[in-house]
């Protein structure tokens, strides 16, 4: 009876369910009413989300292969294509769609005026594509566009007036492609931009005005390009930069020049930089404001100047808290480099420290501060601390005793050669006393003859 019962209801319930999804399968030609928005291609889910009620559209993974007839579903406002098989982009019917993702699809190519009808566009995804040119008027009609993702793909270049209208936008994402250049004058209209990333291409150079309009931007990803030094000219009218980004470029030196006038700045990152040698004196010295610094996984950095960021901070102004020198081949670093007690947080393992004298300040931090800055340091050097943690070693073993020793001993060194130098020659002369003073002798007479001789020659020309 109980299992009757039982059976009986779970009967109901999946009568109930099927019942709920023929309704909602209804919905393609009444979309906002259901979930499941069938349209012919796939299935969609469309939740109304807007005041207005404008769907969204959610169309993920349903191995689209063009997009979905938006007659049936004329009120989608943010339409989720990604990771469908869609390879051509057609020009789109009249909508209203505000947000469009076309992310993970097999995109090669883009009718000319596809947005021509999408005139509210604010989001574009085109990224994981496989793009290798966009049409010049692609984005024209996007006046109000402020998100663009176009990375992972195929791009080697764009055209010059390619952003022509978009002066409305944000945030610009160009990584993962093969750009090796970028015409000076295709960013001229982006003077909203406050976030472009440029990172995961082979851009070596920039014309000096690439990025004069861009008064407003913010953070800017240059990292895993080909640079080899740090494009300053490009960079030096960017008012508002605070965030750069230059990891993985073959950049050897970091010197004065380097970041010349780019006072905004507060977080600078620079790591995997396999040609990265050494940092200059006054490197980061226009940089007053730098509060973020990172240095990582430079293998051939073996040496920071302790004059590198002189000027950017003195006794009542310290910007900077967050430093790591983690992972280069740094021996030793000067206790002026940086104001290292002041910091919040400073990373410097995985170098190959030299444990002397030299490195006294970073205990002398732990002792006044309570700091733990010194944990996990491992000395490379002197031979007889290798491997000993430069947190157990005590005070007074961190000694430049090497130097010391050397320079007492050659001291001593020269100066019993020089005695017993001294001690030869008296000795010679002692032994040879009677030749030298015969010689001696025999000198001072011809001297004198001489002497004598043109005495009177000097007299019979007067
Ligand atoms: C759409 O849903 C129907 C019913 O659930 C299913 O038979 C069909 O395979 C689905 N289509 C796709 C493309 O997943
Ligand atoms: C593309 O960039 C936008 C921001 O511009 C971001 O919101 C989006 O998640 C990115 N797409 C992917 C697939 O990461
Ligand atoms: C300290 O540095 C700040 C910022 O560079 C500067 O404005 C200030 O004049 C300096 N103060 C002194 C006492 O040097
Ligand atoms: C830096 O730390 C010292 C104490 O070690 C402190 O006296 C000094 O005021 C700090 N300086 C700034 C600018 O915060």
């Amino acid at each position: 009876m109980k299992l009757l019962t039982r059976f009986t209801f779970a009967s109901l319930l999946m009568l109930f369910a099927l019942f709920a999804v023929c309704i909602a399968d209804d919905g393609k030609t009444n979309a906002n009413e259901g979930n499941v928005c069938s349209t012919n291609g796939g299935n969609c889910t469309c939740t109304p989300y807007g005041e207005n009620g404008e769907l969204m559209v959610n169309c993920k993974r349903q191995r689209f292969t063009k997009l979905p007839n938006l007659v049936n579903l004329p009120k989608t406002g943010n339409l989720d294509m990604s990771d469908n098989e869609i390879h051509t982009l057609e020009k789109l019917e009249k909508n209203i769609i505000t947000h469009l993702s076309l992310h993970t699809n097999q995109l090669k190519s883009v009718a000319n005026f596809a947005f021509e009808l999408t005139q509210n566009l604010i989001f574009l995804d085109l990224s994981f594509n496989s793009l290798n040119s966009l049409p010049e008027t692609l984005f024209d009609d996007l006046g109000t566009l402020q998100y663009l993702n176009l990375s992972y793909n195929n791009l080697e270049f764009l055209p010059k007036d390619i952003f022509k209208k978009c002066n409305s936008l944000f945030e610009l994402r160009l990584g993962h492609n093969p750009m090796k250049q970028i015409n000076g004058d295709t960013f001229v209209y982006l003077n909203n931009l406050e976030i472009l990333d440029l990172s995961h291409n082979e851009i070596f150079s920039l014309e000096s005005t690439a990025f004069h309009a861009m008064t407003k931007l913010d953070s800017l990803d240059l990292s895993h390009n080909d640079f080899d030094s740090v494009p300053i000219n490009t960079l030096r009218g960017l008012k508002s930069l605070i965030k750069l980004d230059l990891s993985n470029n073959p950049i050897k030196t970091i010197n004065e020049a380097s970041f010349y006038k780019l006072d905004s700045l507060k977080d600078l990152t620079m790591n995997h930089m396999r040609h990265l040698v050494d940092i200059k004196k006054k490197a980061f010295s226009s940089l007053s404001n730098l509060q973020i610094l990172s240095i990582q996984d430079n293998p051939l950095l073996s040496y920071i100047d302790p004059y590198a960021f002189k000027g950017i901070f003195n006794h009542s102004w310290i910007a900077i808290r967050e430093v790591s020198f983690r992972r280069n081949s740094l021996s030793t670093l000067a206790e002026g480099t940086l104001p290292f007690c002041n910091l919040t947080k400073l990373d410097l393992t995985e170098n190959p420290w030299r444990c002397d004298c030299h490195l006294h300040w970073i205990k002398y931090c732990e002792d006044q501060h309570k700091k733990t800055f010194q944990r996990g340091l491992i000395c490379a050097n002197p031979e007889k601390l290798r491997g000993h943690e430069l947190d157990l070693v005590e005070h007074k073993k961190l000694v430049c005793e090497k130097n010391i020793g050397i320079h007492h001993s050659s001291m001593f060194f020269s100066i019993s050669i020089f005695f017993m130098f001294l001690m030869l020659i008296t000795l010679i002369i002692f032994v040879y006393r009677d030749r030298f003073a015969s010689i001696y002798g025999s000198n001072r007479k011809q001297g004198s003859i001489y002497y004598v001789r043109a005495q009177s020659e000097n007299e019979g020309v007067n």
